[in-house]
């Protein structure tokens, strides 16, 4: 069935499809015809990157207007209509630091998603990658940074309804427009595509690095593990440093252990960026990294919510009236050292908490997916 001829019957009967008739009042609806063209069939030159849902692609509309197309990959296929119920909820997502959605291709067997294209990519590329980037990242522009993924993710966890738990907040999730606004991307994609209609499954598990202990090892999902990433992410913003780096000397390797010990010694400072060369505003950098520890902790329940986070970061809240205890880690659940094997740890400590039979761990770059299942959502937060 094409989307276009899905779409004449939608219409043609009224009231129980209304849903589907306010997805084509937000979403666009492309033939994958108008894709190919767009993005030169699919040509490896337009490729901007491959993440665990499949290949984006920069393309060109008729109308000149470049858009990033990603194509999910074909696994776990949803019915057109399941799929574009769960467009609507996404699509009526609307949040300056958010990634916009602005169409979508139901074409045979393509689900293809269809967004703004933004300009400075992700910060994984241009804060933490090796490549070259111009980009200046003063303290100014952090600062903003910070605060504006705090607020898209208050957006998602607070104030939308349904609320919407990202599942997969990293600093490749967070692309920048032209005036360097944050822009969180890829935010209810995991439920395109479930697996198993008796459970609630995601095919990303998270990324090693980001992910909250308790849902690695027993599987709770809930907002504190997208608050436990994004505490990750805001130490990885304000030091300029991945949340793993083999190449530091041990005791230095993985981020957040630095942080703690650098806490407890009255020395956190000297974690922030070397590239600002002193320019920035010490107090309120500590407090950020300060935050980055609360969202941190082990204990999920004394991770603070996003709103608060917004207030603390904004100067709302006086940090020092929570008291920080010690993070949480997946290595000191699984006894494993992520030093040792970088590449083959995650699939081990997904393959070994969660066996799930149809577990097909694979890698790319840096990410490790998994299929995980589920047997329940719990939002205790
Ligand atoms: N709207 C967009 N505008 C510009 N570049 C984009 C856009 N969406 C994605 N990209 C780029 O495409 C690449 C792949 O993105 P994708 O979301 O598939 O992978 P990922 O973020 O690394 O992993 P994940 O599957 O966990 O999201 C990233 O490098 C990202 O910078
Ligand atoms: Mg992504």
């Amino acid at each position: 069935m094409t989307c276009c001829s899905f779409i004449l019957k939608k219409s043609s009967s009224r009231q129980k499809d209304k849903s589907d008739e306010e997805v084509l009042q937000n979403v666009k609806i492309y033939s994958y015809k108008v894709l190919r063209k767009a993005t030169d069939n699919f040509s490896p030159a337009n490729k901007l990157g491959e993440g665990g849902f499949g290949c984006v692609y920069k393309g060109r509309l008729k109308n000149g207007e470049i858009v990033a197309i990603k194509v999910l990959s074909s696994e776990s296929r949803q019915g057109v209509r399941e799929f574009l119920n769960e467009l609507t909820v996404i699509s009526n997502v609307v949040h300056e630091n958010l990634v916009s959605l602005i169409g979508c291709c139901v074409d045979g067997n393509q689900r293809i998603l269809v967004y703004n294209y933004l300009q400075n990519n992700s910060l994984a590329k241009t804060l933490l990658g090796t490549d070259y980037s111009n980009i200046q990242f003063s303290w100014i522009t952090r600062r903003k940074i910070c605060i504006g993924i705090a607020r898209g993710l208050k957006f998602l966890h607070e104030e939308v309804r349904p609320h919407i738990v990202h599942r997969d907040i990293k600093a490749s999730n967070v692309l920048l427009d032209k005036d360097l606004t944050p822009k969180i991307s890829d935010f209810g994609i995991a439920k395109l595509l479930p697996a198993d209609m008796s459970h609630i499954s995601t095919k990303v598990a998270g990324t090693i690095g980001y992910l909250a202990p308790e849902y690695a090892v027993r599987g709770q999902l809930t907002r504190k593990a997208d608050i436990y990433s994004f505490g990750v992410l805001l130490m990885e913003i304000i030091s300029g440093r991945n949340h793993t780096n083999t190449r530091l000397p041990y005791e230095d390797q993985i981020l957040l252990e630095r942080m703690w010990t650098l806490y407890k010694n009255g020395k956190l400072e000297s974690i922030i960026d070397t590239s600002l060369d002193g320019d920035f505003d010490a107090e309120e950098a500590c407090r950020f990294l300060k935050v980055g520890l609360l969202c941190t902790q082990e204990n999920p329940k004394l991770r603070p919510s996003m709103s608060t986070v917004v207030k603390i970061l904004e100067g709302e809240i006086d940090v020092d009236s929570f008291e920080i205890t010690e993070p949480g880690m997946i290595t000191d659940f699984m006894d494993l050292k992520v030093r040792q094997n970088n590449q083959n740890l995650a699939p081990l400590v997904f393959s070994a908490i969660n066996s799930p039979p149809e577990a097909s761990p694979k890698s790319s770059g840096d990410t490790t997916h998994a299929s995980m299942s589920f047997t329940a959502i719990i939002d205790r937060a």
